[in-house]
């Protein structure tokens, strides 16, 4: 394991703790994900995308190469986005939202996915 996976990792933990503290809510799911595994590059095509639920994370790749992740919980009602075309559909209520930006693009959505950074390693997909 790479001193920078160690790291994030420990950082994972502790903002676990954190959040349990300071509120009592339980962390939101990409949380406890910082620092490990959410998907493989293998399962996201250029100019598209994937939801990988059980992180509740949706990976883009708008170019070859650049890989964007988005919160997958839609922002009109919180339904978990579960198809990526050219856009990020949410099917509950049809709202649509930009690859690149997350933002929403066609509602009835206003705000855009909250968006999070990965790193990737070979064809791991890792949620900084
Ligand atoms: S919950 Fe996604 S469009 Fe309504």
């Amino acid at each position: 394991m790479s001193r920078r996976r160690l790291l994030g990792t420990a950082g994972a933990a502790a903002a676990v703790t954190a959040g349990a503290a300071a509120c009592g809510e339980p962390p939101k799911p990409q949380d406890v994900r910082r620092g490990t595994v959410v998907g493989q590059t293998t399962d996201v095509p250029v100019g598209g995308g994937a939801v990988f639920s059980n992180s509740k994370l949706v990976v883009t790749q708008p170019e070859e190469g650049d890989y964007r992740a988005f919160s997958a919980a839609c922002t009109h009602g919180g339904c978990t986005v579960q198809e990526v075309t050219e856009v990020i559909g949410c099917l509950c209520h049809g709202s649509q939202f930009d690859l690149v930006t997350g933002e929403a693009v066609v509602g009835p959505a206003t705000e855009p996915l909250e968006p999070f950074t990965v790193t990737v390693d070979g064809t791991d997909i890792i949620l900084d």
